[in-house]
């Protein structure tokens, strides 16, 4: 069996508008020049396409990724801005600074987004990012477009050496000036937190706000890439079940029925063909449904480890581990 390899086509910005949008409105995902990194954008309200940035970055686990704006009204749309957070987005943005802000319900954004969390990590780029949003009319998420556990990209050659042969487009913009990732704040009541150093200095942010930033992770959580700070249920979560026992909740997957699977008090299948790009973009919203059930636990069958099954996989172990016993990994 011979396996055709995709090798992606690069298009300058002044040619790329309406390729991208297609893709993106198709579900799929691509590279994108912003003034700090190159970004693998997906539409962050499409699950699937959520899903298959993942899967291109092969990131072994499931990273809350930064949703980018177009403008004000669809960054007030999706998040809820205090006093501080809104100051300093007229001050820096578009621009290489993140806010990390509280989600509006029924904001549309997917969960795969921010992994299950109530907050939302916002951008508003420059640029061809900026153009692109505002024509699809809808956030991409995007985390910087290389391989998991490579270093951010910064020209669209660089993309193409990394991803090209999994995704059909790189957007060449020439390189970054920024040239590494945005700086990501977060508000604590009348304070703000620095979560990453990045394109806009700290002592520029500090004079907007005139006050220091906090620094240091607080308790060890809300560091970025952290995962101890995820969405953890409610229920206990019982992994690999190939039965249902009273009380429980069951999260299945493929066509096979757990034994006792009508004892289940509520019943989830994260994708009843076995494909794990659907099961991914289910992950979040179904743990969240069958733990508003009541059950005390969440029985979830094997998930298999290839592909996306990894990132499934570190997801849910993390879910099961003691509550007590979580500790964050770098
Ligand atoms: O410059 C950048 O920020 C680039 C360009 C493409 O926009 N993007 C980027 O994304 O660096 P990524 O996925 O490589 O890094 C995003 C960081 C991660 O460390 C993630 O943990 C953090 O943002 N993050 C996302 N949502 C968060 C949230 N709700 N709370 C805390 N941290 C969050
Ligand atoms: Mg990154």
């Amino acid at each position: 069996i011979c396996e055709v390899t995709r090798v992606a086509e690069i298009l300058a910005v002044g040619e790329a508008l309406e390729r991208a949008l297609a893709l993106l409105q198709g579900g799929d995902v691509v590279a994108i020049p912003t003034e700090t990194v190159y970004g693998l954008a997906g539409d962050a309200t499409n699950g699937i396409g959520v899903a298959r940035i993942f899967e291109a970055k092969g990131r072994p686990r499931f990273n809350p990724l930064i949703a980018h704006v177009a403008d004000m009204a669809m960054a007030e749309r999706i998040a809820v801005f205090d006093p501080l957070s809104r100051k300093l987005a007229q001050a820096f943005w578009p621009g290489p600074l993140t806010l990390v802000l509280p989600q509006r319900p029924g904001n549309g954004i997917h969960p795969l987004v921010t992994a299950g969390l109530d907050t939302i990590a916002l951008r508003m780029p420059r640029g061809f990012g900026g153009d692109l949003i505002a024509k699809l009319g809808r956030p991409l998420a995007a985390p910087s477009a290389n391989s998991s556990g490579k270093i951010s990209a910064t020209t669209a050659q660089a993309v193409m050496a990394d991803l090209g042969d999994s995704i059909r487009l790189v957007v060449d913009g020439g390189a970054t000036p920024v040239g590494l990732e945005s700086t990501i704040v977060k508000a604590e009541g009348e304070r703000l937190r620095l979560l990453r150093p990045g394109g806009v200095a700290a002592e520029d942010i500090e004079a907007v706000v005139g006050a220091e930033l906090l620094r240091g992770h607080k308790a060890g959580i809300e560091a970025p890439g952290m995962l101890a700070s995820h969405y953890a249920p409610g229920a206990a979560v019982r992994l690999n079940a190939g039965n249902v026992e009273e009380g429980e909740a069951l999260l299945a997957f493929g066509d096979r029925r757990a034994e006792g699977w009508r004892r289940a008090v509520a019943s989830l299948n994260l994708s009843v063909s076995g494909d794990l790009r659907e099961a991914a973009s289910n992950l979040f919203a179904y743990m969240q449904e069958l733990d508003r059930s009541g059950a005390r636990t969440i029985a979830v069958e094997t998930i298999p480890f290839d592909g996306l099954g990894e990132a499934i996989n570190d997801r849910l172990s993390r879910a099961a581990a003691p509550r007590d016993n979580i500790q964050p990994t770098p």
